[in-house]
């Protein structure tokens, strides 16, 4: 079997994780938590998103949070940006401050674009196309979500003629690169692959990444399949935290420390430093009062405690 010999993790936990957690988490934790995952190698970092404070009151603080990080040199920060109104805020402070990459989202399903978003899908076509281009005429990069890739929490098994359909309608509005997003992590490997072939009809190998919740235990066997595929970019998250709040009962994404522990099995590379990324997922979960939802980390805290 052909894998990369290079992987690129995009750690989404501060966003992805933190979106979903009952409990409020200060802003500095936040920070701190990007500052350890940076500090472990991590070459991009999803930071927070710009929606509605109503919706998701967890991101309330996203202006806060893009303002106190210490950027590294090389690394690159990505927010949530699903509307105008977002994208200004986004880019509303100095320059420095700005994200290096937004994120549209979308969905192969219309219910869970409805729930989630708010708007049909056309609809959200038509709300991310100036999004995506005023972005672009800032420099800033533009990637999309197709969440919902594989099932839906009120549409059920998702068909992959309807990831083809996003990702088609991403790439005419110039996003530049698409996620295959199995949001509530039912998909199996034969049916993540074929998801991602879907988007693959419209974008090149370079410009697609796997981002699969761990919910069904599913998400490494997910990456792999995936990896088989060619693909080497992953959105995963620190301490498997993570979760959709208008996904009920999905839970995390698939852990980074499982995946890094995976991929350097393989001989694969991330630039990742396992035993500081651990400390990354460590610092969180004592944060939030419990252990890190990945069984590499498990494994090798237990070997540290002798
Ligand atoms: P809407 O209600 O359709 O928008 O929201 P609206 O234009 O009618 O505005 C309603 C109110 O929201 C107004 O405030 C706006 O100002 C405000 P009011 O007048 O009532 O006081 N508003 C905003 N405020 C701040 N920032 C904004 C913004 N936009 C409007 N950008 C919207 C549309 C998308 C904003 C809303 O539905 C929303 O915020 N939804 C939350 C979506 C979300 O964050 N979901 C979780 C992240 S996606 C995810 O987890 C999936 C992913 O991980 C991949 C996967 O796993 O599948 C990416
Ligand atoms: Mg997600």
């Amino acid at each position: 079997m052909n894998y990369p010999a290079k992987v690129k993790l995009v750690d989404v936990g501060p966003r992805d994780g933190l979106q979903n957690e009952k409990q409020p988490v200060p802003a500095e934790v936040k920070i701190g938590l990007v500052h350890r995952l940076q500090d472990a190698g991590l070459k991009e970092i999803e930071v927070t998103s710009f929606v509605s404070p109503k919706w998701v009151p967890q991101m309330a603080d996203n202006a806060e949070v893009m303002a106190g990080i210490q950027r590294k040199p090389g690394v690159r920060y990505s927010v949530l940006t699903p509307n105008m109104k977002g994208f200004e805020a986004a880019v509303a402070p100095a320059r420095e401050f700005w994200p290096d990459e937004i994120v549209v989202f979308g969905a192969a399903s219309e219910a869970f674009s409805q729930k989630n978003i708010n708007c049909s899908i056309a609809e959200s076509i038509e709300r991310f196309a100036p999004v995506v281009e005023a972005a672009r005429a800032h420099g800033i990069y533009v990637r999309g979500a197709i969440s919902t890739a594989v099932g839906c929490p009120y549409e059920g098994e998702i068909a992959p003629g309807r990831v083809e359909l996003v990702a088609r309608l991403m790439k005419q509005i110039g996003v530049q690169h698409v996620g295959v997003a199995d949001t509530i992590g039912v998909g199996t490997p034969l049916k993540v692959q074929r998801a991602m072939e879907a988007a693959l009809k419209h974008y090149d190998i370079n410009d697609v990444s796997g981002h699969f919740h761990d919910t069904y235990g599913q998400a490494l066997g997910n990456t792999l399949a995936t990896l088989e595929m060619g693909v080497w970019q992953y959105d995963t998250s620190a301490a498997g935290l993570g979760g959709c709040p208008y996904a009920k009962g999905a839970t995390g994404n698939v852990a980074t420390e499982d995946v890094v522990y995976m991929l350097h099995g393989m001989g694969i590379e991330t630039g990742i430093d396992l035993d500081r990324l651990i400390d990354a997922g460590k610092y969180i979960s004592d944060h939030l009062g419990r252990k890190p939802n990945s069984r590499a980390s498990t494994a090798i805290l237990n070997k540290r405690a002798g």
